[in-house]
């Protein structure tokens, strides 16, 4: 390890410690309670309803009932988590790392030209499921659209050979700046290429080069989904045999839950998706919903190839 490494890790562990500390405590420095937070709706529900059973003073079996339903949640987090690999050091100190910024402070100082928020890392969960999934395929190339504090692109990067490699994008030059810092950091980190800039303009240019990739995870502007996956399957960004992961699916709700006026762009994408009949989908229910696409007939044996652009 170098001294870099040790340095970035020790100061990473520490700062790790003390947020532990803060969750354990279930607390802030104020003394307030830290807002609850879920990607499930339904959660949220029943953490509201909870706060107007104490607040009205309503029966304790309610309260309890109520109390006991969060607990069930937290318990089946727990249980996923048990059931799923360890996230490897580096990526645990990515994650901390990301705790332990204060984004806002960083939107205010304009060190960052975008809103970002610790809520954005995918975390242990999916990526180990994106671990999973690229590694069966046997993956070389991947592209990692969004790429923040770089969770995804390091929890992919692991899984692929010594000469794969995870082209990531991300419009952001903060992030260029401490991602680079962090990949250095990193074992696997070297497979990492960054690519700063809207990401609709790059992967378009990737097209023109003739870049293709054999997994494509999308996790960056929620309206540019239904381009990227037309660009992945009608315009030959994907591979043969490649497959597409779009996150946050459910979109804490927007994507299934009845709204009014303009439908929200994740519901959008879901139409789009669930039209289509050239793709093979599935919505997988990891964290916020990812939706794993790939070309209907690499799916389905006896069905007859489709050319690119065909039939949407
Ligand atoms: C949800 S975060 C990505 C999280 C990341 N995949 C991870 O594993 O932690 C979305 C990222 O996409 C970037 N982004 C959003 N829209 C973009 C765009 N149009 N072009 C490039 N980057 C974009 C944001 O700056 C942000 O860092």
């Amino acid at each position: 390890m170098s001294v870099f490494e040790q340095k970035y890790f020790t100061i990473v562990d520490n700062l790790r410690k003390q947020r532990d500390i803060m969750s354990s405590n279930q607390h802030n420095h104020s003394g307030t309670e830290v807002p609850f937070d879920h990607f499930d709706p339904a959660v949220m529900q029943i953490y509201k309803v909870l706060q107007v059973a104490k607040r009205t003073g309503a029966d304790p079996e309610v309260t309890e009932g109520l109390q006991t339903a969060l607990q069930y949640v937290r318990m089946r987090d727990d249980y996923t988590l048990k059931c799923t690999s360890a996230e490897s050091d580096a990526c645990r100190q990515v994650a901390t790392l990301t705790q332990s910024l204060d984004w806002d402070d960083l939107k205010k100082e304009g060190k960052t030209l975008f809103g970002l928020e610790t809520r954005m890392l995918t975390g242990a969960s999916e990526g180990q499921f994106l671990k999973s999934f690229l590694s069966a395929q046997r993956a070389r190339r991947v592209l990692d659209v969004g790429t923040f504090t770089g969770y995804s692109a390091l929890a992919m990067a692991e899984a692929l050979p010594e000469d794969g490699v995870v082209v990531t994008l991300d419009r952001d030059p903060f992030l260029e700046r401490l991602n680079m810092e962090t990949f250095a950091a990193c074992p696997q980190g070297s497979k990492i290429q960054i690519r700063t800039g809207p990401a609709l303009e790059t992967v378009r240019k990737m097209v023109t080069a003739g870049e293709k990739f054999d997994f494509i995870f999308i996790d960056a502007t929620k309206s540019e989904y239904v381009d990227y996956v037309k660009i992945a399957f009608d315009e030959g960004l994907l591979a043969e045999n490649g497959t597409v992961v779009a996150d946050n699916a459910y979109r804490d709700g927007a994507g299934y839950l009845p709204s009014k006026g303009t439908p929200d762009a994740a519901r959008v994408f879901g139409e789009f998706v669930a039209n289509n009949a050239n793709l093979h989908k599935v919505l997988v229910p990891v964290r916020d919903g990812v939706l794993v696409l790939r070309r209907l007939n690499e799916v389905e044996r006896d069905l007859p190839a489709v050319k690119n652009g065909e039939g949407n």
